[in-house]
C-alpha cells in the first residue's frame, strides 16, 4: 500500500526517490512475490481515508501488509490505528533514508505498530519487504 505522492514516483524529486515509477515498483513486488509463491494486491491513494478504507476492506483477504505511507507516516494517528487494527504483520518501507533528512521525517507513527521497517534502500526495499513478510508468514 502506497500513500500520498507516491503515484508521482519517476518524476518526483528523482535525486531523492530515483527514477522508478510506481508501476515499476508494483511489477517488481508482484514478480518477487510470485517467485516466492505469494500474491500481492497493490493500492495507492493520496487520501488518508481512502487508504484506511482499502485496508479495512482488504484485511480479511490478506496475510500481511507492506506499507509506504509517505508523509502520513509522520503524523497520521488514524492510519496508525488502522494498521494496528488490521491484525497482520506489516512491513514499513521508505525509499529514502528518512533519518538523513529533515527532523520532521525522523518520527514514524507507524513503526511501533509494524513488525519491521526498511528505509533508505530505494525501491529494493520493497523487494526485501516481500521476502521478509513471506519468511515471517512461513514461520507463523
Ligand atoms: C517516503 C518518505 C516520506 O518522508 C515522504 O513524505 C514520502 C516518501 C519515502 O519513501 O522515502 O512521501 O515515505
Amino acid at each position: 500500500m502506497n500513500g500520498p505522492n507516491l503515484n508521482k514516483l519517476g518524476t518526483r524529486e528523482p535525486e531523492i526517490y530515483g527514477t522508478s515509477t510506481l508501476a515499476d515498483i508494483e511489477r517488481l513486488v508482484s514478480e518477487r512475490a510470485c517467485s516466492l509463491g505469494a500474491e500481492v494486491r497493490s493500492f495507492q491513494a493520496n487520501g488518508e481515508g481512502e487508504l484506511i478504507d482499502w485496508l479495512q476492506n482488504e484485511q480479511s483477504a490478506a496475510d500481511g501488509l507492506i506499507i509506504n505511507a509517505g508523509a502520513y507516516t509522520h503524523y497520521s494517528i488514524a492510519l496508525r490505528d488502522a494498521v494496528a487494527g488490521c491484525s497482520m504483520p506489516a512491513v514499513e518501507v521508505h525509499i529514502s533514508n528518512v533519518y538523513r533528512r529533515e527532523a520532521f521525517r525522523h518520527e514514524s507513527l507507524l513503526s511501533p505498530v509494524c513488525t519491521g521497517t526498511i528505509v533508505g534502500l530505494g525501491v529494493h526495499g520493497y523487494e526485501l519487504a516481500v521476502e521478509a513478510l513471506v519468511q515471517l508468514l512461513k514461520k507463523n
